[in-house]
């Protein structure tokens, strides 16, 4: 194959080493940009004309160029180069041997550095509503497991020790509380992705008239930047992205904990869908929940990029330096690995079949009443640090009695608390634990219908 002659060969007298094509190639990753490159160019070529430095046919005819060309890559006919390096290359090489000498025009007036800021904004932006999109859909999907579960009831835990029984649909809307700040975070990033670099060139700006609130409002930014010398070196919007898909890989795998201890034989709170786990290839017994734990194990990985991220710009000198190139494998890693995450994730909600009685016969377990005890001595006038002692003398006489807390006889209950009287036992169940919790916020089946009902129209909301 002979050589083909690089974009920037003028001031050199030596062909590349092989090795350092195949070492400084970025194609292989970054042609994934090829659509943010292409409206990246076709807007900077409509600004040129707008300011006369090229003729209306000769942008007309890059334009056209440049759709030839998106339509033959979308086609799986473009043949991309590592000889040229980069997406941008690639591009505009192609560019100038279809069309000619108009092509070399293109990149009057920029550089590959204002370029490359440009497309991974254009990127990011996408990447930023499609994981919103992404993270409100797994919301909807646990606000209807909810719903359906508002009065299920389930021990809570602290310290993965049975504390107070809770509601089912409350534990669920716990998950969707997490997932909401998530998508808060992302649309914040949203805003500072949203800044159009486009006009820095190399890093000092142009000498060319350039009329970047024109190229703005064709790549609809919100604003161009304001430092040239920062537009082409920050790379603080992929890491603003990457902690926030850090954090929501990071509740994915809480709630994927959660799933897999549920799905224990020593709990056995939930089946999950066949359809959604997988079976050992020696033991015939076994369903694994591969799902939640690949989720947790994937979570890994974005941690990693994040770190990445952060260590590839630390102590970096202004401007622009090569570094940079690695932060696309980086960041397409944790975006690919969040919508992959969360859609299965999505997908395996509804297939989950909470095993309401398992969750009763645990939460009855444990003793989880007994706050509801000392409260009850409260409302007889107990301080709550004698109410507490009481209670503890109590649980301690029935546990070596080998029985629950409700099973004790009132003379046994007022031998610790001669306060107690007969209504003391509707304390004592979960029912009357979960309905005493009836605030803002609480487990008490009446506050999580108003949650879920809450919860439904800020979707809604969302979505319109
Ligand atoms: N492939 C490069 C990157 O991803 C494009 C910018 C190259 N700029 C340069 N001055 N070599 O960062």
């Amino acid at each position: 194959m002979t050589q083909q002659k690089k974009l920037w060969s003028g001031r050199f007298t030596e062909p590349t080493n092989q090795l350092v094509e195949a070492f400084t190639e970025s194609v292989s990753f970054d042609s994934r940009l090829y659509r943010q490159d292409i409206r990246g160019s076709i807007a900077h070529s409509k600004m040129l004309a707008k300011i006369g430095v090229l003729t209306d046919d000769e942008a007309r005819a890059i334009e056209d160029g440049l759709a030839r060309i998106q339509n033959k890559i979308e086609a799986g006919e473009f043949e991309w180069s590592t000889e040229l390096e980069d997406v941008h290359m690639n591009i505009e090489a192609r560019l100038t041997e279809d069309i000619g000498d108009t092509g070399k025009k293109l990149h009057t007036g920029r550089s590959r550095n204002d370029q490359v800021a440009t497309d991974i904004r254009l990127y990011m932006r996408e990447a930023c509503s499609h994981t919103v999109e992404c993270l409100r859909a797994l919301q909807a999907k646990i606000v209807t497991a909810a719903e359906q579960e508002i009065d299920t009831i389930l021990p809570g835990f602290t310290h993965l020790q049975v504390a107070q029984p809770v509601s089912l649909g409350h534990h669920l809307l716990a998950w969707y509380e997490m997932l909401d700040r998530d998508a808060a975070r992302v649309e914040d990033c949203l805003k500072r992705v949203n800044i159009m670099p486009l006009g820095a060139a190399a890093l000092a700006g142009t000498s060319f008239p350039i009329d970047r609130h024109y190229t703005c409002e064709l790549l609809e930014f919100s604003e161009p930047s304001r430092n040239s010398l920062d537009s082409v070196s920050d790379r603080d919007f992929l890491i603003e992205y990457a902690s926030a898909a850090s954090l929501i890989m990071m509740h994915l795998s809480r709630m994927c904990e959660d799933l897999i201890l549920w799905a224990s034989e020593n709990y056995k709170f939930i089946d999950i869908g066949d359809a959604f786990c997988t079976g050992s290839s020696i033991m015939p017994q076994k369903k694994n929940p591969d799902i939640a734990e690949l989720v947790r194990g994937k979570s890994a990985r974005v941690i990693g990029n994040l770190q990445s991220l952060l260590v590839l710009m630390k102590a970096q000198p202004l401007t622009y330096n090569r570094d940079n190139q690695e932060d696309k494998p980086a960041i397409f890693d944790s975006v690919d690995t969040v919508y992959a995450c969360l859609r299965v994730f999505a997908e395996m909600i509804p297939s989950i079949k909470f095993n309401r009685d398992a969750m009763y016969q645990a939460a009855l377990k444990g003793y989880a009443t007994a706050t509801d005890l000392a409260d009850y001595l409260v409302v007889k006038q107990v301080p709550f640090r004698d109410a507490h002692e009481i209670v503890g003398n109590t649980v301690h006489y029935a546990i070596e009695q080998g029985k629950p807390l409700e099973a004790l006889s009132l003379e046994e209950l007022q031998g610790f608390g001669p306060m107690i009287t007969q209504d003391v036992f509707a304390v004592l169940t979960l029912e009357g634990s979960v309905n005493a919790r009836d605030h803002i916020g609480g487990t008490a089946p009446r506050q999580v219908k108003m949650a879920v009902k809450a919860a439904q129209q800020h979707l809604d909301e969302q979505s319109s």
